[in-house]
């Protein structure tokens, strides 16, 4: 495991990467995985509505697929979601009552963590929680149970593996502004009332152009107390992708690998994908591309050899 272990030397815990049924049978990704990464989150297939579709009825397939390549090849593992707006099945989102939403997350908390309990390193208990503006996210967790569903959530997890850390994650963390105040200010609250949280994720999805704040943000993060780590960095490129971008987009991820690195409590980075031929960008965002460390064809591009010189 060659830019994990580099890493790990700079006193990190792990270099991580992406993992599902798109990449499982993929060789020219799961060598990579092997030889590079020290630690697999899934991409899709531990939310909610590929595990628990209708009410009661798990399926833990292609949960387990990956859970048991990880496994199968020593690597830590990070469990990716609980608790988040996107990928619930329509009968939680259309569920209106407080005591039966409770206990729907507690349930689903404890099946899914209770099933990996003692293998996963740390859990992103709650994704996304809040609008760009600050303000919390209209999800049928907030509607019904207002902030209450952190608790609720928290100590679920906390009672289902008392050994995984237990993180709340969120993305656009990377500059100043309403977003990180709200959630610091969270943070802060959820501490002083006693919810069990060891962790903050600060998915850093980049694009180019706007690695600079990184740095100051991560401090402000690093500042409560609490572990940190970068949890699906990518750096996306506006297309067109030149000569000059792929510079450029090197020069960032040295830029935000090495802010870790210069902080004792970011104890690790996963990278949401191995190859630009796989990265959620491609469909999800397709004025962009290109964000990852291999290129379409599999080839290391120059942000690779960034981090191998940085490392
Ligand atoms: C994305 C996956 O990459 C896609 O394959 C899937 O279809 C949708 O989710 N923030 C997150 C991740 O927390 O779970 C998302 O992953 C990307 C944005």
């Amino acid at each position: 495991t060659f830019l994990h272990a580099r890493f790990k030397s700079k006193g990190k815990l792990y270099l991580g990467n992406i993992l599902d049924g798109n990449t499982l049978h993929d060789t020219s990704i799961t060598n990579v995985l092997r030889s590079e990464f020290g630690s697999i989150t899934a991409e899709y297939s531990w939310k909610w509505s590929r595990i628990q579709p209708k009410e009661g009825e798990f399926h833990f397939e292609g949960a387990d697929a990956v859970f048991d390549w990880a496994v199968a090849n020593k690597k830590l593992i990070r469990g990716h979601t609980l608790i988040w707006h996107q990928n619930i099945p329509e009968w939680v989102n259309a569920t209106t009552d407080k005591t039966k939403l409770t206990e729907v997350i507690q349930e689903h908390i404890r099946q899914v963590v209770g099933r990996y309990k003692g293998h996963v390193y740390a859990w992103d208990v709650v994704n996304e929680p809040f609008e760009e503006d600050g303000h919390f996210r209209n999800s049928v967790f907030w509607r019904v149970l207002k902030e209450d569903f952190f608790d609720v959530a928290f100590h679920a997890a906390r009672e289902a593996d008392p050994n995984a850390k237990l993180y709340l994650n969120e993305y656009n963390l990377d500059y100043a502004g309403p977003k990180i105040d709200a959630l610091l200010a969270l943070v802060d609250r959820l501490q002083k009332r006693g919810v069990p949280i060891d962790g903050i994720g600060s998915q850093a999805h980049l694009t180019l152009g706007k690695a600079g704040s990184v740095p100051a943000q991560l401090l402000r993060l690093a500042a409560t107390g609490l572990d940190i780590a970068l949890t699906e960095l990518d750096i996306r490129i506006p297309r067109p992708v030149t000569d000059a971008k792929l510079v450029q987009q090197q020069a960032e991820y040295e830029m935000v690998v090495k802010a870790c690195v210069d902080i004792p409590n970011c104890i690790g980075i996963t990278l949401w994908g191995v190859s630009d031929r796989n990265s959620w960008v491609n469909a999800t965002l397709p004025q962009f591309e290109s964000p990852l460390l291999w290129d379409k064809d599999y080839k290391r591009k120059a942000a690779y050899r960034g981090l191998e010189v940085l490392l």
